[in-house]
């Protein structure tokens, strides 16, 4: 079945704001400032905070959900927060494809018929090339290392991945042979023209990781800790049209 990620092309609808605050009530005050945001992403600091109050909070106000949880375990035990995770009706959930095989199929039979997509973390990109290979003893380069990742990931029936968008071009190109079934790149390390960089050490305006192929970009601080959040969030719409 061919999965339809995007329906909308409106490019608002692929800007996923990440909701990197400590407290839902901090949350909520930046939900109130940005109505016209339509998906947010939760991840662990708000999750572990608040448990679900945010995510019901957003659903009662129609917003798409990320809930970026990042699970790494053994498979039953994955398995089994994906399930209890459906009942939040997050659109997309993270895992580890380090998790391996077994990890990520465990987790996508539980989350199978409900409207909840998973979305596997290839590699983080706090990870350099040295510690790659000197620390974790992996014999690829970062990018193949990510490309095997994300295969992995498709094959066992995930919906997509989130990378760099530097990597995005590659990884489309070699997923399109592999499966007819849409796969999705969500992008981190988005900045619009005229931001600093911050710590994310290798980045892309949301106009070039459009390009690149990008199905969703995850934007935080540009927007969030702008003295306007709502004019950030205009010029970086703009940019996308
Ligand atoms: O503020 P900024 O735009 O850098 O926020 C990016 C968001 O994407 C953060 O929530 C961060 O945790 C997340 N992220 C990332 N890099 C990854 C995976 C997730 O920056 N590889």
């Amino acid at each position: 079945m061919k999965i339809n990620i995007n329906p909308d092309a409106d490019p608002h609808s692929r800007i996923i704001v990440a909701l990197d605050v400590p407290t839902t009530a901090e949350a909520i005050k930046l939900c109130d400032r940005l109505p016209q945001v339509s998906f947010w992403k939760v991840g662990l600091e708000l999750f572990i905070a608040d448990g679900a109050t945010i995510l019901r909070e957003l659903k009662s106000r129609n917003k798409r959900i990320f809930l970026d949880l990042k699970l790494h375990d053994i498979p039953n035990t994955v398995g089994s927060a994906c399930r209890v995770a459906t009942k939040y009706g997050a659109d997309f959930l993270t895992i580890h494809a380090s998790g391996g095989k077994a990890m990520m199929r465990a987790a996508q039979t539980e989350v199978q018929g409900s409207s909840t997509q998973l979305l596997a973390i290839s590699l983080l990109t706090s990870i350099s090339a040295q510690e790659l290979a000197s620390d974790l003893k992996v014999n690829l380069d970062i990018a193949e290392y990510v490309a095997q990742m994300v295969l992995l990931a498709q094959a066992c029936g995930l919906t997509g991945a989130v990378c760099s968008p530097h990597e995005v071009a590659n990884l489309k190109a070699r997923l399109s042979s592999q499966s007819d079934v849409d796969f999705c790149l969500v992008t981190p390390g988005v900045r619009p023209q005229g931001f600093a960089s911050g710590d994310q050490s290798r980045v892309m305006t949301p106009k070039q990781a459009i390009a690149m192929g990008a199905d969703y970009l995850v934007i935080g601080r540009p927007i969030t800790a702008a003295v306007d959040p709502a004019a950030a969030w205009d010029q970086i719409c703009q940019e996308c049209s």
